[in-house]
């Protein structure tokens, strides 16, 4: 009798486990994570965002492919941000370099953050919270950012062109590239929204935007406005010709005109399945700006780094050293050191 109680008591106490584990080790990121250890984070990064974007509004729509560019190349890990000695880090390949911007705003933020509380904050979640801020003052979108991420050690260029999207894609490689990262057909049209602010250099569109006109999936029109405002001194120009420094839904309106800028913009209207979701956001603004809430929150959960996991960078452009946060401060005084350097 005893006995078969404390065996009950057992089998309980093993599901009751076996129920809890899985989800402990899981991980997962919280809204407010930083309440308790730093209460000014979101705050300072929030300051830093408003000063950068008061002075150069471009830098909101920087900020935003910054964590978009973070999330799909090893997570969302700020391996984006590190620096190399020799043009091999992430920040160095041509999908990010020189188009990339907004590197300044996120060290201003961390500078800030470490002065009150110092390795606390990762530099992943300073990216994710300033992606955030951006889409408020461009888009007046606020959501709540589940934080808890930390930075990983290692960018390889070369992964770049691997897991990011490239302006000539088809809708089917888009959907396997959003695919590979855990993002469906219908956060990958949600997420393109972006191209709702900020610019892009012409080299990005400029030859595949002469064969679409020669297939008739571009408005020769615009076509022909493309050629002059892209014509040499100029090398970039805005990607949503209406409302250029708003995020709104207006990329969607514009598609059907074949007023999409890019190739793989285009493609959202060229395949059965994603039409109707174009359709569906272009006729409700409110509709895309909740799903476009949420599919941000969503890109900011890939692969993410969490508890003992990865590490918080004193420095976002260095990996820590291997030994004592003091050799990581040598690191943060003398970043020119580098991070061969300063490791060894
Ligand atoms: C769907 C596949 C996507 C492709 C093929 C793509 C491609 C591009 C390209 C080629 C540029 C211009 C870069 C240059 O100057 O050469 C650009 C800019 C931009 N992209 Fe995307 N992108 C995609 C998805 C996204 C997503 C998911 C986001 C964010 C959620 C995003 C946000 C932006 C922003 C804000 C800019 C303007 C950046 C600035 O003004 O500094 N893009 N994108
Ligand atoms: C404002 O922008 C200019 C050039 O775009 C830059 O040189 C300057 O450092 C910026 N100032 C601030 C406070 O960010
Ligand atoms: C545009 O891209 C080309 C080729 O990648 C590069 O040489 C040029 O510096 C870029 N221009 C700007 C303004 O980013
Ligand atoms: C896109 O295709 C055009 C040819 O249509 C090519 O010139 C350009 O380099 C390609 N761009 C990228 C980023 O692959
Ligand atoms: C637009 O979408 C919002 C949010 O989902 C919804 O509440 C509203 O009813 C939609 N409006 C129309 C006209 O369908
Ligand atoms: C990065 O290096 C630090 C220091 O050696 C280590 O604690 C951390 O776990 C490493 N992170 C990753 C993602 O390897």
């Amino acid at each position: 009798m005893a006995s078969s109680c404390r065996l009950a008591g057992l089998v309980v106490l093993v599901a009751a486990l076996a129920s809890t584990l899985p989800v402990a080790s899981r991980a997962q990121l919280e809204v407010g994570f930083y309440d308790a250890i730093c209460p000014d984070a979101e705050d300072l990064v929030r300051q830093a965002v408003t000063t950068a974007v008061a002075n150069n509004s471009g830098l909101a729509a920087g900020l935003v492919r910054l964590h978009f560019h973070d999330c799909f190349v090893r997570g969302c890990d700020a391996s984006v941000l590190l620096t190399s000695t020799d043009g091999s880090a992430e920040r160095d390949a041509a999908p990010n370099f020189p188009s990339l911007r907004g590197f300044e705003v996120i060290d201003a933020a961390k500078a800030a953050i470490e002065q009150s509380c110092p390795q606390t904050v990762s530099c992943a979640d300073i990216l994710a919270f300033a992606a955030r801020d951006s889409v408020d003052l461009t888009g007046n979108i606020f959501y709540e950012v589940p934080a808890g991420r930390r930075d990983g050690n290692i960018s390889i260029g070369k992964d770049t062109f691997t897991n990011l999207p490239s302006p000539n894609s088809t809708a089917a490689e888009l959907i396997g590239k959003f695919t590979l990262k855990n993002l469906n057909a219908e956060e990958m049209v949600i997420l393109s929204g972006a191209h709702t602010i900020g610019r892009s250099n012409c080299t990005s569109f400029f030859q595949r935007n002469r064969d679409r006109l020669a297939s008739g999936t571009i408005s020769p029109a615009y076509q022909a406005l493309l050629e002059v405002l892209c014509s040499p001194p100029v090398a970039t120009t805005d990607i949503d010709v209406s409302t250029p420094t708003v995020l709104d839904n207006n990329y969607y309106k514009l598609l059907p005109l074949k007023l999409g800028l890019f190739f793989s913009d285009d493609q959202l209207i060229r395949d059965d399945k994603l039409v109707p979701l174009v359709n569906a956001f272009a006729a409700n603004e409110t509709l895309w700006k909740e799903r476009f809430a949420a599919a941000m929150i969503k890109m900011g959960n890939i692969e993410v780094l969490t508890e003992n996991a990865g590490d918080i960078r004193l420095n976002c452009n260095f990996v820590n050293t291997r030994s004592s946060s003091s050799a990581g401060m040598i690191e943060k005084l003398f970043p020119d050191a580098g991070v061969e350097v300063a490791a060894t």
